[in-house]
């Protein structure tokens, strides 16, 4: 179906249909995967007028499967246009060195997951762009911040791993009155959470490894956005000359992932927030921080921008000297007791996974099992944290 025979319909159907179509050949109802490197034509004139309309030639500049997954990501986020990259870091990498020259300045926000961080502050900073960090909570510091260079702002909302939560609607207009492009990391908040486009944002980023294939099988990145701003990016920056190409049979696995997204997200976020009412009413536990909880700090924001729903991710931090150990130990005593939470990083999956930060903060990405199986095992975990230190 076409982008505007879906437009109005659910975000469930437009899911299901978008970029879909039967293989005319053959009447293959399920999308079929254009694994291959290049094409063959049968003379040079079709490989000419090939060359003429950016047409298929080679894989790193444009295939069909990928294609298809770039029309239902642009559905997803109700962009113009997608464009797929081989990683969240593809995306965020490509976009920012198309888009940014030599002496243009990138505002970011505080707290950004790790890697963007060093892309920014060691990779972007080596090229001659100015890069500066600001608390994004006073939107009066992000005006305070911009400079008459700032050519972006760039967001991540909510951040990983802190789930501070960034005002799309204001940081658009302080965007939009500075004539800077805003582009917003949404990887911890799809569609149907938030959609940051229709806040206000320029570009919308994800990294599809995560909630949008949601079965840990692939990486992938994305962004969307303007159609004028996406054909930007994707000649000269990426996938062509970048190399942060995806592949068809992950463009494909992805796709067909983002058949269950709605129904995934909605459990994912149904799960923490059980989780995360439970962590705060376990003795051990000293803070919890997740969007939907009334505690958190911006969860009159979370109600306006992310529906009330907090996302699949929960952080914590336990109490010092519970039975004479320090926070850390507490912390490693904690997870190698876990048995049905699997230590490991990343999001977004049907298995819940669960980490311990630098900063001693514990993350669980909550996953799609029973709620109250899982509440059930970080008890047997708790309850591992009585016995006396041997
Ligand atoms: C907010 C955010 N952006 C980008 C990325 C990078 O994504 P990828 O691992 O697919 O490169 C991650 C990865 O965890 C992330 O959490």
């Amino acid at each position: 179906m076409s982008k505007k025979d879906l437009a109005g319909l659910g975000l469930d159907t437009q899911l299901i249909h978008a970029g879909h179509h039967f293989d005319p050949a053959t009447h293959a109802l399920a999308a079929p995967i254009f694994q291959t490197a290049t094409y063959g034509f049968n003379t040079v004139e079709e490989m000419d007028a090939a060359w003429g309309k950016l047409g298929y030639l080679y894989t790193r500049e444009g295939n069909p499967t990928v294609l298809a997954l770039e029309e239902k990501l642009a559905i997803l986020e109700a962009g113009e246009a997608a464009l797929a990259a081989g990683s969240g870091m593809g995306a965020v990498c490509s976009t920012l060195l198309t888009l940014l020259s030599h002496g243009d300045h990138l505002l970011c926000s505080e707290g950004l997951f790790f890697h963007s961080d060093i892309f920014m502050r060691d990779l972007l900073q080596k090229l001659n762009v100015e890069v500066s960090f600001a608390n994004f909570k006073d939107t009066e510091n992000v005006n305070q911040s911009i400079r008459q260079n700032t050519r972006i702002i760039f967001i991540e909302t909510p951040a990983n791993p802190t789930l501070g939560v960034v005002d799309i609607e204001a940081i658009a207009a302080i965007a939009k009155s500075n004539d800077c492009l805003f582009i917003v990391d949404s990887t911890f908040a799809p569609p149907p959470i938030q959609r940051p486009l229709q806040w206000g944002a320029d570009l919308v980023i994800h990294s599809l490894t995560k909630y949008i294939n949601g079965h840990g099988d692939t990486l992938g990145g994305a962004v969307i956005g303007k159609k004028e701003l996406i054909d930007k990016i994707r000649y000269p920056g990426m996938p062509c000359f970048t190399g942060a190409a995806l592949s068809p049979f992950n463009a494909w696995l992805i796709m067909r992932g983002m058949m269950t997204l709605e129904m995934r997200i909605e459990k994912h976020c149904q799960n923490a927030l059980a989780i995360a009412e439970y962590l705060e009413s376990c003795p051990y536990v000293d803070r919890v921080i997740y969007p939907a909880l009334a505690s958190h700090p911006q969860h009159n924001l979370c109600q306006k921008q992310m529906g009330g729903k907090g996302g699949g991710i929960v952080s914590f931090w336990l109490k010092n000297n519970i039975n004479g150990m320090t926070v850390r130990e507490a912390d490693y005593k904690l997870l190698n007791a876990t048995k049905l939470l699997t230590i490991a990083t990343s999001l977004g999956e049907g298995l819940t996974l669960i980490q311990v930060e630098n900063s001693s903060m514990i993350r669980i990405a909550v996953g799609l099992e029973r709620a109250e199986d899982l509440i059930t095992d970080l008890k047997q975990a708790f309850d591992q944290l009585q016995i006396t230190k041997e």
